[in-house]
């Protein structure tokens, strides 16, 4: 068996207006992250299919392990203020110190298998932005950035 994922690769300013804006809250939300152990500064923001957006930033803890990253931060605040509302995408973006990276910031193991819960539970891709200085990845639905997904259908 073959996967195949298709990632497009685009400088910020070829995206459209929408996906720019998304992407600037995220870095926006790099500044509200509070990670003094790591330095590394993760700012998420969900948009809804209403055009809701919520926002996130990892917040880190002397007891390492309890840490929450920026995405996940965002996709619970959703849940549970917008429960019926789909998600649409995701724009995460990340601060190393002072600087953004220059590459793409990828969301964790724990970041997708949430966030594919939803697109499970709703039917509706979640397009994944991951924004970097030299560029900016577009997936489009996160089941692409878990192949072989456990989701909560197998358990039926
Ligand atoms: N982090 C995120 O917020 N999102 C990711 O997808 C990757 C990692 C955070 C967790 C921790 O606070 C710091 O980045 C370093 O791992």
């Amino acid at each position: 068996m073959d996967i195949h994922i298709t990632v497009e690769h685009l400088a910020f300013d070829q995206l459209k207006a929408d996906d720019r804006e998304l992407i600037e809250r995220a870095k926006q939300m790099t500044f509200t992250s509070y990670a003094p152990y790591s330095d590394f500064h993760v700012g998420a923001a969900l948009q809804l299919s209403n055009g809701q957006v919520y926002t996130g930033s990892n917040q880190e803890n002397a007891a390492f392990g309890i840490a929450l990253c920026a995405e996940r931060t965002a996709f619970f605040a959703a849940g549970a203020n917008s429960p019926e509302v789909p998600p649409v995408a995701i724009a995460i973006a990340a601060r190393s110190g002072e600087e953004f990276t220059a590459q793409p910031v990828s969301p964790c193991g724990s970041c997708r298998q949430a966030l594919l819960e939803a697109e499970t539970r709703f039917k509706q891709p979640i397009r994944v932005l991951l924004y970097g200085t030299e560029g900016v990845y577009v997936v489009s639905k996160v089941a692409d950035l878990l192949p072989l997904n456990f989701d909560g259908t197998l358990m039926k």
